[in-house]
């Protein structure tokens, strides 16, 4: 069992309201790959330049529309993992909000209640014009192909190309998904990050603003992150482990 804090144990024991900030790391054990893991990461292993930004976008969208099809088919083929069965344990006697910068389904599919998906979805494609949702089967990943480069889906509106529903680099986070993020944030009387490098802005300024809140913030990650500084309580285990380990540290009577 990782050691786990009694003041995280007894903050999120006493907590009404817990907000989760995930990262690539909560999915790691479901076989995701992280973004910059060593030799594991996908940006170890593709240019984010040529893939996860907007002039990739318009140089080449069978590429971009091919890879994120990809990775849509990996998650679609995966489960969610003990630590997104935690959460929902966690949420029985007490309100868990997760704000994700996951493009995954995960924890919507652990029964995880999802008020923002901060970086878009995998599984939103939209017309890259009009903005309509695209539903199509060709968008469906489990019909995705195993071809480098794939067209993307013409919009039945507006006959522009179907874009993947994600925030790239360079974009704007969805205006709607900033702002819930923003009031699970405030409400929150515990703050638990999981499997976040803390990197990149703005979302990881939301544990930062916190812990400037006096919110107590508990990590779960084998390794310290960015925002370290910030963090009340480390524990230092995956989020298969740490999680579940402090569910049950917090169900136990005092
Ligand atoms: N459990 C918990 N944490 C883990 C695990 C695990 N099993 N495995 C790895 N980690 C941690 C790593 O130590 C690292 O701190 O997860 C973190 C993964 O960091 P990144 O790969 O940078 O992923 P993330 O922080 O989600 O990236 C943020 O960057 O590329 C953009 O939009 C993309 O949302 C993404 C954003
Ligand atoms: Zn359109």
């Amino acid at each position: 069992e990782p050691y786990i804090s009694p003041a995280a144990i007894e903050a999120v024991r006493a907590a009404e309201w817990v907000t989760v900030f995930s990262g690539a790391g909560m999915s790691a054990e479901s076989g995701i790959p992280t973004f910059r893991d060593a030799q594991t990461g996908l940006w170890e292993r593709f240019d984010p330049a040529q893939l996860a930004t907007p002039e990739a976008w318009s140089g080449d969208p069978a590429l971009v529309w091919g890879w994120y099809q990809w990775r849509a088919r990996l998650v679609r083929d995966t489960e969610p993992n003990a630590g997104h069965r935690a959460l929902t344990a966690l949420a029985a006697d007490r309100s868990v909000l997760v704000v994700t910068q996951n493009v995954d389904d995960l924890h919507e599919r652990a029964g995880n209640e999802v008020v923002a998906h901060l970086h878009g979805s995998l599984f939103a494609p939209r017309c890259s014009h009009c903005e309509t949702p695209y539903r199509g089967v060709d968008a469906d990943p489990d019909n995705a192909v195993e071809q480098v480069r794939v067209e993307p889906p013409t919009c039945p509106i507006c006959l522009s190309p179907v874009r993947p529903g994600v925030v790239w680099f360079g974009e704007a986070l969805p205006g709607d998904a900033w702002t819930r993020a923003e009031q699970a944030i405030a409400a929150a009387q515990v703050v638990i990050v999981v499997g976040t490098s803390g990197i990149v802005y703005p979302a990881a300024s939301l544990p930062e603003r916190a812990a400037g809140a006096g919110i107590p913030v508990i990590e779960v990650n084998p390794v310290a992150s960015a925002l370290d500084d910030v963090v009340a309580h480390r524990i230092a285990a995956p989020a298969g482990v740490g999680l579940p380990a402090l569910v049950r540290a917090v169900a136990e009577r005092p």
